[in-house]
């Protein structure tokens, strides 16, 4: 039974190459799927499964997404005097009480392991946490994060999300090797960072969810110490396994969105947009029209 996870880092300080023009001056977390950001989702799922404190690693040209978190108080009162209950509400969703949400910057982006280490004066020696990629948005029931703790409660160690891929796609991911398959939890004797084409240990492929033990984070230290370049997080959990701790994963159950490419954004669009009552309808018929064009052309 592991410790309760109260606190959630959101590494947010990659450049966002994949999106210039756009991400020259608005953070990649801060576009937009129909009408609400990236990293709202996030933050949902996260309260969803009970965190309350909400760590950004942010880095230059971020400012648009720590005043998000600003309360809007002429907004709120503007909406209130004009009756508009309904938008009222959809910006009261927004607010994060004072003092829940902390920034911190990483310098040069460094990767992923190294941006989570750049929180570590903000969690105790023995607290675990959670890890949110934004880019990763999850349509699922309970919350994929929710289904993680759940899962935590009962192994403890550390926990990362895994869905099944192709095996050709396998060299984009970071890919679990399996020690034993429990159904919907596996436990993992490896994790291999993007495995060349062909040698990749299983089809389970690691995304971007992760409940961490500390030791994760001293892990994180001493590859500080000893790196040149970039910092993997992955390397840090594959030490979990080799130090003889227990490292899960678990088959959540719902649809994983790559929303840092612009395929997977295109695509999350429309799920969340058919999601939608008041857009359904006419958005249906557009794709169907659409689709029909294409065909029509071949
Ligand atoms: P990506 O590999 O998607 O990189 O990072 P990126 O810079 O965001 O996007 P592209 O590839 O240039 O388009 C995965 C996640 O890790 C964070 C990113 O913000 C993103 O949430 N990250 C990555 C950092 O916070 N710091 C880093 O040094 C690297």
């Amino acid at each position: 039974m592991g410790r309760k996870v109260t606190k959630a880092i959101f590494p947010v300080a990659g450049l966002g190459t994949r999106f210039l023009p756009t991400t020259k001056s608005i953070p990649k977390e801060m576009l937009s799927l129909v009408d609400k950001p990236l990293i709202q989702y996030a933050i949902d799922e996260a309260r969803a499964a009970g965190i309350k404190e909400f760590i950004f690693v942010t880095s230059r040209g971020k400012g648009a997404l720590e005043d998000y978190f600003d309360h809007a108080h002429e907004l709120e009162s503007s909406l209130k005097k004009s009756g508009k209950t309904e938008l009222l509400e959809i910006l009261r969703a927004t607010n994060m009480e004072s003092g829940a949400i902390a920034y911190i910057r990483q310098h040069k982006a460094l990767g992923l392991g190294h941006a989570v280490w750049c929180a570590r004066r903000l969690l105790s020696d023995d607290e675990p946490f959670a890890v949110v990629l934004t880019d990763d948005v999850i349509q699922g029931e309970p919350p994929c994060l929710q289904q993680m703790i759940e899962a935590y409660d009962e192994t403890g160690g550390s926990m990362v999300a895994t869905m099944e891929v192709a095996a050709d796609k396998a060299s984009s991911y970071g890919v679990l090797d399996i020690a034993e398959d429990m159904g919907a939890i596996v436990r993992a004797k490896g994790m291999v960072e993007k495995p060349a084409k062909g040698t990749q240990p299983s089809n389970l492929a690691v995304i971007g969810r992760y409940i961490l033990a500390p030791t994760v984070m001293t892990n994180l230290n001493k590859l500080k110490q000893g790196a040149g370049g970039e910092i993997q997080l992955t390397d840090a959990i594959a030490e979990e396994i080799e130090a003889g701790r227990d490292v899960f994963g678990l088959r959540f159950r719902g649809q994983r969105f790559d929303c840092g490419s612009k395929a997977g954004f295109l695509q999350a669009t429309v799920a969340f947009g058919l999601e939608r009552e008041e857009l359904k309808d006419e958005f249906v018929e557009y794709l169907h029209q659409v689709t029909a064009m294409r065909r029509a052309a071949e």
